[in-house]
């Protein structure tokens, strides 16, 4: 399905609030759940804002409807070190498993290595969430370690994959 990426905005407030409170995505992100009403979700929006120059925060669009369907992410940004953190959800249960994660994922690294002048884009992902390791191994992200334990979730302790690639890796495959 063919997408777009363009930054999230007010209006897609209604629609990531009703995904924190999904379980089906909340389980596979490395983050805690946490019960998050529109004002939260207000607040955070107007932090980003506000420290934007040193985030990205888009939306994942399908083409044809301008519908957003998801997020991804390149935050805490280090312009001397030139590293993100890159992070991704598709919200849209029915938008999952349709190559549209692959593809926002590329789009997200040529940002991020093309405009944005990034040397290294690493992230953190739970030992159980096969679909994406393999989605990150399929665009060449390298294993660099496990935390072990690191994260309590749905009553257990996880491990936490942490996973990166650099620009001349992505030069390299290209
Ligand atoms: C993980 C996640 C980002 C992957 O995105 P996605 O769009 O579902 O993934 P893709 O469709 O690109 O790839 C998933 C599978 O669909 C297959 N696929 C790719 N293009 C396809 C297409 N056009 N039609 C059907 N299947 C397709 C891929 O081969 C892949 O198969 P595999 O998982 O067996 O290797 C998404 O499922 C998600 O947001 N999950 C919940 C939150 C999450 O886990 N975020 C990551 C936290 S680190």
């Amino acid at each position: 399905m063919d997408i777009f990426l363009r930054e999230i905005e007010a209006a897609d407030l209604p629609t990531i609030t009703a995904w924190r409170a999904d379980r089906d995505v909340v389980d596979a992100l490395v983050g805690n759940f946490r019960h998050v009403n529109g004002d939260m979700d207000r607040r955070w929006y107007d932090a980003y804002l506000a420290s934007r120059a040193n985030n990205v925060r888009l939306a994942i669009c399908l083409r044809e409807s301008g519908q957003c369907v998801g997020v991804v992410y390149l935050l805490n940004i280090h312009w001397i070190n030139r590293s993100g953190e890159f992070g991704i959800q598709i919200g849209d249960r029915a938008a999952r498993g349709r190559g549209i994660g692959e593809s926002a994922t590329r789009l997200m690294l040529q940002h991020a290595f093309g405009d944005l002048n990034m040397h290294r884009v690493y992230l953190s992902v739970l030992a159980d969430n096969a679909r994406a390791i393999r989605l990150y191994e399929r665009i060449g992200f390298r294993h660099e370690g496990v935390q072990r334990d690191a994260v309590f979730k749905c009553g257990r302790y996880i491990d936490l994959l942490t996973m990166a690639t650099l620009a001349t890796d992505q030069a390299a495959r290209h």
